[in-house]
C-alpha cells in the first residue's frame, strides 16, 4: 500500500530520514477507518493519525526518544505506545470505534484460557476444581450483564439459556490461578501444577507475544489476528526505522481482516487472516490448526532438504504431512476454484473475539455445526431447526425450520464485507447470520475472505439428483440418510486422523 498517500507526508512520524517516512497505512488512505483516524489524529495536531493508536509527540521531527514521549490532548493515553493493539490498552486505541470488540477480547476464553487451566489442574487432586472453571490467567468480571455483546435477539436469547443451563461453563467472574506456596511444597506437592500452569503452559494468549520461535511469531490483543507476521517475526515493510534482519516485528504495518482489507507484502496482495495466524497458538492441545493442515508432529527431521540437511523446526517441532482436511485445500466439486477455506470462513465474529461473557470450555462460544452449511441428506440448513447438532442434549422440534435472515448482523455491515443476499444468508446452529453463507435456489454458497466463491455440497440436493462423488459406491447416500447422522458428529466419520 502506498505509503505516499498520508494527509501529510514526510511530516510528524513520517518526516525523512531515521522516522517512520515508508510505513504502510494501517487501512488503505481511501478506508472510512482511515478517514475517520486522520480526522482524529487532526485534531490532536497530527493529521497522518500516528497518534490515535500509538500516542507519543507529533511535532517532534528528530529526536525519537522524544517523539515517542507521552501523549498528545485530546487521546485517551497517557504515554506512548509500541503495541497498539494489546489488551493492555486497546481500550484507548482500537476500543475508540471498537468499545464492544475489545470488550468481548478481554473476556474470551483465547484471553482467559479457563477451560486449559481448568483441565490441567483436573489431575492435581486437591488442585481440581471439578468441572468448575475459577480461574483464568488473570482476574476478570463481566459487568454489563449476561447479554451477548454481538449477536440477533435469537442468539442472545439461545445463549442466555445455554448459560442456565451449564453455568459451570459460563462463571460470571474468574480469578488468576494462584502462585504455588513454596513454603508448605513438602505438606502439598500438588501445588507443583500451579507453577506448570503459570509459567509454561499458559503462553497462548492475547495479553502476551508468546514463545517467539518459529512460526510462533504474533501480536498481542487485536494485532494477535489483525496484524500479519511471518514465520520468522521478520519485517517486509518500507519503515527505514524497523530493523529488518532483527525477529519479533509484524511482516507489514496493515490489518488483515476481510476480503475488502487487502494487504500488500512486496509485490504479492492477499486478503482474509491466513491459517498459519491462527495455528501460531493452535499447534499444541488439541492440536487443530497443524490438522487442518495435514502436518504431524514427528521426532525427526526427515524429509530433508535438497542439500541432505534437516527441516527447520517450526512451532519448536519437526513435522510429517500426512493428509489435510478436505476444506483445506478443496478441489473436489466441479466448478469450484482450486483453494481452500480460511478458518474465519467458518467461524464467526463471536468466537474469534467472544461474545462479551466469560465462558469455561471451547463449545461454549462456538455456534457453528457441519450442518449448517451441508444440511443432511433428508433437510437442507434453512429447512433444520436451531440448535440441530449443537451437543447440548436438547430436544429440537425438526417441524420448526431456521430459515435464512435477509440481513448479515448489524456489526458486521458497518464494520466489514457483506455479500449479496441472494436467496438469504444462511443462519449458524444459535441463530446468527453468515455475512459470507448464502442460499441461491437450492444451492449454498460460501464467499471466502481469501477471495475465491465456493459451492458447497448440499447433502439433500445430492440425494435427490444422485450426483454423489462416488456414485458406484452409493455409500454416501446411504450412510448420510442413516441413523447415524443423527447421533454421530460428521468429523466422527470424516476426520481422516487424529493426534493422539
Ligand atoms: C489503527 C491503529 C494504528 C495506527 C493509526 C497506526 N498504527 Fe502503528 N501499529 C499499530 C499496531 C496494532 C501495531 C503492531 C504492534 C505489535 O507488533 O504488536 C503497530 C506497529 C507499528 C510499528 C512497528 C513497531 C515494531 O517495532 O515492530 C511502527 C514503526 C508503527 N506502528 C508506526 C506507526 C506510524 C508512523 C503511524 C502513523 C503513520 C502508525 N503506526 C499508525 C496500530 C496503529
Ligand atoms: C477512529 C476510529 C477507528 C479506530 C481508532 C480503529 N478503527 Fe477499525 N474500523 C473503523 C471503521 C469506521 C471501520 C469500518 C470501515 C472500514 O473498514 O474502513 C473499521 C473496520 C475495522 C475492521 C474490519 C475490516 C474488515 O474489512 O473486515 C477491523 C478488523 C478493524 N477495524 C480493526 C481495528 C483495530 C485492530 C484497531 C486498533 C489497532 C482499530 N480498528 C482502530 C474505525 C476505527
Ligand atoms: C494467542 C493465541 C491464539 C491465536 C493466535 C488464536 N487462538 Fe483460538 N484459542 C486460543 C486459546 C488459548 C483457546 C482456548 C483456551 C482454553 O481452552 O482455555 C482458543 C480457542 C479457540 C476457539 C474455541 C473457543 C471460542 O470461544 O471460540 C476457536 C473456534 C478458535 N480459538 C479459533 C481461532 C481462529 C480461527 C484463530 C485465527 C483467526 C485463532 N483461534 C487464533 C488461542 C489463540
Ligand atoms: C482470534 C482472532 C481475532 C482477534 C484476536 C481479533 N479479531 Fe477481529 N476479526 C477476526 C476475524 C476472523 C474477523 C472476520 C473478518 C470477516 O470475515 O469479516 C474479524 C472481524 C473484525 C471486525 C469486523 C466486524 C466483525 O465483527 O466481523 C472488527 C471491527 C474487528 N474484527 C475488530 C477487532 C478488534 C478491535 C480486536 C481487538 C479487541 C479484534 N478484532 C481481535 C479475528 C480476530
Ligand atoms: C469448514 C468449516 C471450518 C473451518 C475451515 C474451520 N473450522 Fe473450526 N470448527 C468448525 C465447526 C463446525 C466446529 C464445531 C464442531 C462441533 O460443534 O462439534 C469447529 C470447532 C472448532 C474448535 C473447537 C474444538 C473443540 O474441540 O471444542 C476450534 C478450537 C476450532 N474449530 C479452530 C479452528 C481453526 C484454528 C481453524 C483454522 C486452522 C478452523 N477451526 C477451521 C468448522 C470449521
Ligand atoms: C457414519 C459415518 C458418517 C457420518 C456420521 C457422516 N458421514 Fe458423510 N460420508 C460418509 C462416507 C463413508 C461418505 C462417502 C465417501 C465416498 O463415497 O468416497 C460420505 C460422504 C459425504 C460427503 C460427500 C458426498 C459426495 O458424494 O460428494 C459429504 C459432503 C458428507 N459426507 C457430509 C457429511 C455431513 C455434513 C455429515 C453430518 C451431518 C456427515 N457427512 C456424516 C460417512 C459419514
Amino acid at each position: 500500500m502506498d505509503p505516499a498517500g498520508y494527509p501529510a507526508p514526510n511530516k510528524g512520524c513520517l518526516a525523512p530520514g531515521k522516522c517512520h517516512s515508508g510505513v504502510e497505512p494501517i487501512r488503505a488512505h481511501d478506508s472510512e477507518m482511515a478517514r475517520q483516524i486522520y480526522d482524529m489524529g487532526a485534531k490532536q495536531g497530527d493529521p497522518n493519525g500516528c497518534v490515535v493508536c500509538h500516542g507519543g509527540n507529533p511535532k517532534e521531527e528528530k529526536e525519537a526518544k522524544i517523539a515517542h514521549t507521552g501523549a498528545p490532548g485530546g487521546s485517551l493515553l497517557s504515554e506512548f505506545v509500541v503495541h497498539a493493539g494489546s489488551v493492555w490498552v486497546n481500550e484507548k486505541t482500537c476500543g475508540q470505534c471498537h468499545r464492544e470488540w475489545t470488550y468481548a477480547q478481554f473476556r474470551s476464553i483465547m484471553q482467559t484460557e479457563a477451560g486449559k487451566i481448568q483441565g490441567a489442574l483436573w489431575g492435581w487432586g486437591p488442585a481440581s476444581t471439578g468441572y468448575a472453571k475459577k480461574y483464568g490467567n488473570y482476574d476478570v468480571d463481566d459487568p454489563d450483564s449476561t447479554v451477548p455483546v454481538f449477536g440477533t435477539s435469537i442468539y442472545k436469547d439461545y445463549t442466555q439459556a445455554l448459560m442456565k443451563q451449564f453455568p459451570d461453563n459460563f462463571p460470571s467472574s474468574l480469578v488468576q490461578v494462584p502462585a504455588t506456596n513454596l513454603d508448605n511444597l513438602k505438606e502439598n506437592p500438588w501445588e507443583a501444577i500451579y507453577t506448570h500452569v503459570r509459567t509454561n503452559s499458559q503462553r497462548r494468549h492475547m495479553g502476551v507475544k508468546g514463545r517467539e520461535k518459529r512460526g510462533d511469531y504474533r501480536g498481542m490483543g487485536c494485532a494477535v489476528c489483525h496484524i500479519p507476521f511471518n514465520n520468522a517475526g521478520l519485517y517486509e515493510g518500507g519503515d527505514p526505522s524497523v530493523k529488518r534482519d532483527e525477529a519479533g516485528h509484524a511482516m507489514v504495518h496493515s490489518i488483515q481482516s476481510s476480503r475488502k482489507a487487502k494487504i500488500v507484502v512486496n509485490d504479492t496482495v492477499y486478503s482474509g487472516i491466513p491459517h498459519e495466524t491462527c495455528v501460531s497458538c493452535h499447534n499444541r492441545g488439541k492440536r487443530i490448526g497443524v490438522s487442518f493442515q495435514g502436518l504431524m508432529e514427528f521426532p525427526y527431521g526427515s524429509p530433508f532438504d535438497a542439500k541432505g540437511g534437516k527441516q527447520p523446526k517450526l512451532h519448536t517441532k519437526f513435522y510429517q504431512f500426512i493428509q489435510d482436511d478436505v476444506h483445506h485445500r478443496l478441489k473436489s466439486r466441479e466448478g469450484n476454484p482450486e483453494g481452500g477455506l480460511l478458518c474465519q470462513d467458518c467461524h464467526t465474529t463471536t468466537s474469534m473475539h467472544g461474545n462479551g461473557n466469560i465462558t469455561g470450555t471451547l463449545l461454549a462460544n462456538v455456534e457453528i455445526e457441519c450442518s449448517d452449511f451441508h444440511g443432511t441428506a433428508a433437510y437442507y440448513p434453512w429447512e433444520l431447526p436451531l440448535g440441530w447438532g449443537d451437543e447440548f442434549g436438547q430436544q429440537v422440534d425438526m417441524s420448526n425450520a431456521r430459515g435464512v435472515a435477509q440481513e448479515p448482523l448489524s456489526t458486521h455491515k458497518q464494520f466489514s464485507t457483506s455479500y449479496e443476499a441472494k436467496d438469504g444468508y444462511l443462519l449458524t446452529a444459535r441463530g446468527n447470520p453468515f455475512n459470507n453463507v448464502v442460499r441461491e435456489g437450492d444451492k449454498v454458497l460460501v464467499h471466502s475472505d481469501s477471495g475465491l466463491d465456493f459451492e458447497v455440497p448440499a447433502l439433500k440436493s445430492l440425494a435427490l439428483t444422485r450426483n454423489w462423488k462416488n456414485p458406484a459406491r452409493a455409500i454416501s447416500a446411504k450412510i448420510q440418510a442413516s441413523k447415524h447422522v443423527e447421533t454421530l458428529e460428521c468429523y466422527g466419520c470424516h476426520s481422516a486422523w487424529a493426534p493422539q
